[in-house]
């Protein structure tokens, strides 16, 4: 059973901002505009859309089921609804929450590195040049310790003075700056060609296959699902919540959020005539771009660039903060170890294990790949599986505090069929995908 002394969330505000702010982050705006620029525009935000209503937004309120059901982080809380076998996939979760904070404090770090060049000196002629300085080696390592030293310290300060505090205070601001962006864009003299870009569907990549895939662990990263974060800020709720209305604000929130990052990213690149340099796409295609767009712009470009990355680190920190919790919550409750203690030695393990995204964005790109394509969404369907065939009666745990909603024999229905069976033809492509990464890692 919870302990007596576990925390909870001071206002219900409060355990909205910190699971939007863990929603809301790089894939927001880095990994979706890069996504989109690859795979057709529209097409993929057709796609991603509609995976997030009828596979994320289920699995959402699926692990806010759990977590608040059981008021314990993942391994436990799966071992109270299914028993000590499910406590297996906690684990995996908890591994999720070490592959992927490990390579996105790195990524989080160049952010940091970027905002303080546009802050003190502005990006030069060549500012393109400098993502391989900047993104690999030393100086990428330096900025992922100090970034994630700012985490584990916010992590380490608690669910209330901690999490909720740091989320009540950068959400808002980062809604401003990303909106404000977004008008910005509309001023600038070719922006219309980014919005045409965005905005219209290449049809003929509309049915291919990969576009789903990508549309599919693009709704996973993004609503910060398949690894139990989303479980774990859920276990810190009362059972008053209304469930399904929070899920729908988170989602709501990401997509807006992601979409509006896109109606600044494309006008950008497209206004300066970039738009060649994001065709070949890598995980830098943003940090590239972007950069070199703001030093043509002069002066402006240097308040639009700091605006720019102070958003991206303030959505990087609140989301590292969730994955962070997640691997403290469980050694606070299964190793008995004070919140410090665990925020200290998990969070200097990831920084250790982030190592080689740091020299390599290769390897980096392949990390990502494989916590997605293998983690996220395999997570994402073993749970769903769990809360619609094994757990028992978790229609009447999401109902508590949450009366009278029609929609919950659609959410199990969606649980049981349709989630499992998208989620594995999904992964029928991606994982071969996947190891075929792998090995071209190694053979190069
Ligand atoms: N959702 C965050 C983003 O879009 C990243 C993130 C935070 C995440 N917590 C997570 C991704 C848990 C997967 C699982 O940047």
């Amino acid at each position: 059973m919870a302990s007596a002394a576990r925390e909870q969330w001071s206002s219900r505000t409060g355990f909205v901002l910190a699971a939007v702010g863990s929603a809301v982050g790089l894939g927001n705006m880095w990994r979706f505009s890069y996504l989109a620029a690859e795979n057709g525009g529209a097409a993929f935000v057709i796609f991603y859309v509609g995976v997030t209503l009828v596979v994320g937004l289920p699995v959402l309120l699926a692990e806010l089921v759990v977590g608040r059901g059981a008021q314990q982080s993942p391994i436990r809380a799966l071992q109270h609804f299914g028993g000590p076998r499910w406590k297996l996939l906690g684990g995996v979760f908890v591994a999720a929450g070490f592959l992927i904070l490990s390579y996105y404090g790195v990524i989080a770090g160049w952010t940091v590195r970027y905002g303080l060049i546009v802050l003190t000196e502005g990006f030069g002629a060549h500012a393109a040049d400098r993502f391989g300085e900047i993104a690999t080696g030393w100086d990428a390592f330096g900025f992922h310790v100090l970034f994630m030293a700012v985490t584990i310290g916010i992590v380490a300060g608690g669910v209330k003075r901690g999490i909720e505090r740091t989320a009540m205070l950068l959400m808002p601001a980062l809604f401003v700056i990303v909106a404000g962006l977004a008008v910005y864009a509309t001023t600038l003299h070719g922006a219309s060609a980014g919005y045409a870009y965005y905005l219209s569907a290449d049809v003929s990549k509309l049915l291919h296959w990969s576009v789903l895939k990508d549309a599919a662990g693009q709704a996973f990263f993004s609503l910060s699902l398949g690894m139990g974060a989303m479980l774990t800020f859920a276990s810190y709720l009362g059972r008053d919540q209304h469930l399904p209305n929070e899920s729908l604000i988170i989602v709501g929130a990401d997509v807006a959020i992601a979409f509006l990052a896109g109606l600044v990213v494309f006008p950008l690149i497209f206004a300066l005539g970039l738009e060649a340099r994001v065709e070949a796409s890598t995980v830098g295609a943003l940090f590239i771009t972007l950069p070199q767009a703001f030093a043509e712009m002069g002066g402006v470009g240097r308040v639009v660039g700091f605006a720019f990355f102070a958003a991206l680190v303030v959505g990087a920190l609140t989301s590292a903060i969730s994955l962070l919790e997640v691997v403290v919550a469980s050694a606070i409750d299964g190793l008995g170890w004070s919140r410090r203690r665990a925020a200290l030695v998990s969070g200097t393990a990831i920084t250790l294990l982030g190592t080689p995204s740091a020299w390599s964005t290769d390897v980096l790109g392949v990390v990502d790949q494989i916590a997605n394509n293998l983690f996220l969404l395999g997570g994402g369907l073993a749970l769903s599986v769990f809360v619609g065939w094994f757990m028992r009666d978790p229609v009447a745990e999401a109902r508590a505090g949450a009366h009278g909603v029609p929609w919950f024999f659609l959410w199990r229905w969606l649980l049981r069929f349709a989630v499992p069976i998208f989620l594995i033809f999904v992964l029928w492509f991606a994982v071969p995908e996947t190891w075929h990464a792998i090995r071209g890692l190694f053979a190069s």
